[in-house]
């Protein structure tokens, strides 16, 4: 906070209005379901990107990074185009572009970011710097926006402005994440419930495993799964693969007996809204110990079906499992980034050692492992 505030300061050479923060997220379960209308349960990550902003009355978007080397970079918001965007502050400046496509009152500003959410880990560095430029935004100029609106507009700027076909799982997440808590999500209509997940309650934690395998969503591999999605939806009659319910799946899997792979994505989509199910009905029953078979099942599925895994990732789950996890997968896009292990608290540090003492074996690059347990949305923090 009082970095975002001297790093403004000292960027822009003015006190900031405010600042405001949005965090990364891990997802629990429910991946890949988000393009298909269907249920996720993310939660937010204790980091957070923070942005440090004052309304400006010229139009011009000055925006500055600690973690970006290069100065500020000044846009003008009437010009402001998609084909312009590219780097870190296409994503903030898609955020003012979208707003203003949705014909919102939103004029420029000075902003000052500063983040501890890992970069190109999967773990949505993206949505928390769009989230925490649209909760800027909307209060600066007084939008009276809903978390649920600033989500939206978040993934229009990353689908539109960025050029990135994401969900709105990773937007939702970091916009109404609340702490304690998974946030149980339709990403149909963005109806969400906040789930209980005290893991230190339970005597468990919750580690996050970077493989340091940069994933990328834009590199055509994510909307050819979505595109897999599409098609097996039209074959099977439906507005979208939300709409085959499990005990449907049998007769689904049939009529696409001639086309494997988008009956093996059908399969996954399918099978892994159930798996969300599974888990909120376990987390409600208060048996958060339970789902660890589920999050396992659930990495199954996109590795051998959804095909989205890589063996960086499927050595986390493995070697996590054999040394004493209740259940590990990998979580977000995929072909790298993070996997998560919920691990029994006695057996943190064996499974953190196992997880790195393979990955050596195997010869890759040193992951990085953390604990994580569910921490708040996006917010306005108190200045005093
Ligand atoms: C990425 C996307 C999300 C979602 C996940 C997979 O994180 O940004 O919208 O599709 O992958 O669940």
């Amino acid at each position: 906070m009082a970095a975002a505030v001297a790093g403004f300061r000292a960027a822009h050479g003015t006190e900031p209005a405010g600042v405001w923060a949005a965090p990364g997220r891990v997802n629990l379960i429910g991946e890949h379901t988000d393009t298909s209308g269907g249920l996720a349960m993310p939660f937010a990550l204790p980091h957070t990107t923070l942005a440090a902003a004052s309304a400006r009355p010229d139009g011009v978007l000055r925006l500055h990074s600690a973690n970006a080397p290069g100065g500020a970079v000044e846009l003008l918001l009437d010009t402001l185009s998609p084909a312009a965007g590219s780097g870190w502050a296409a994503y903030p400046a898609g955020v003012a572009w979208a707003m203003r496509e949705a014909g919102l009152p939103v004029g420029g500003a000075d902003v000052h970011f500063t983040s501890t959410v890992p970069t190109g880990a999967g773990l949505s560095s993206s949505a928390a710097l769009e989230v925490a430029t649209a909760s800027a935004l909307n209060d600066l100029y007084g939008l009276g926006l809903t978390a649920e609106r600033v989500a939206r507009l978040a993934q229009r700027a990353e689908n539109g402005f960025v050029g990135v076909p994401c969900g709105i799982m990773d937007q939702m997440a970091s916009a109404c994440c609340t702490t304690g808590h998974a946030l149980y999500l339709d990403t149909r209509d963005l109806t969400h419930r906040a789930v209980p997940f005290d893991v230190a309650a339970h005597g468990l934690r919750l580690l996050v495993v970077d493989t340091r395998v940069r994933h990328e969503l834009g590199d055509g591999a994510y909307a050819n799964r979505h595109a897999a999605c599409e098609l097996g939806a039209r074959r099977l009659g439906v507005p979208a693969l939300r709409d085959v319910a499990y005990g449907e799946l049998g007769a689904a899997l049939e009529k696409l007996a001639d086309d494997p792979v988008v009956r093996r994505r059908v399969r996954h989509v399918v099978t892994e809204n159930r798996r969300v199910e599974e888990v909120i009905a376990l987390l409600e029953a208060g048996d958060a110990r339970a789902i660890g078979p589920v999050l396992t099942a659930g990495h199954a599925s996109l590795r051998d079906d959804f095909e989205v895994s890589c063996a960086e990732l499927d050595l986390v789950a493995e070697t996590a499992n054999a040394a004493g996890a209740l259940g590990a997968r990998m979580t977000g896009g995929g072909f790298g980034g993070s996997a998560i292990a919920l691990v029994p608290d006695a057996a943190a540090d064996a499974v953190a050692a196992a997880v790195t003492e393979a990955f050596a074996a195997a010869g890759f690059r040193a992951p990085r492992i953390f604990p994580a347990a569910p921490a708040a949305g996006a917010r306005r923090l108190p200045t005093d």
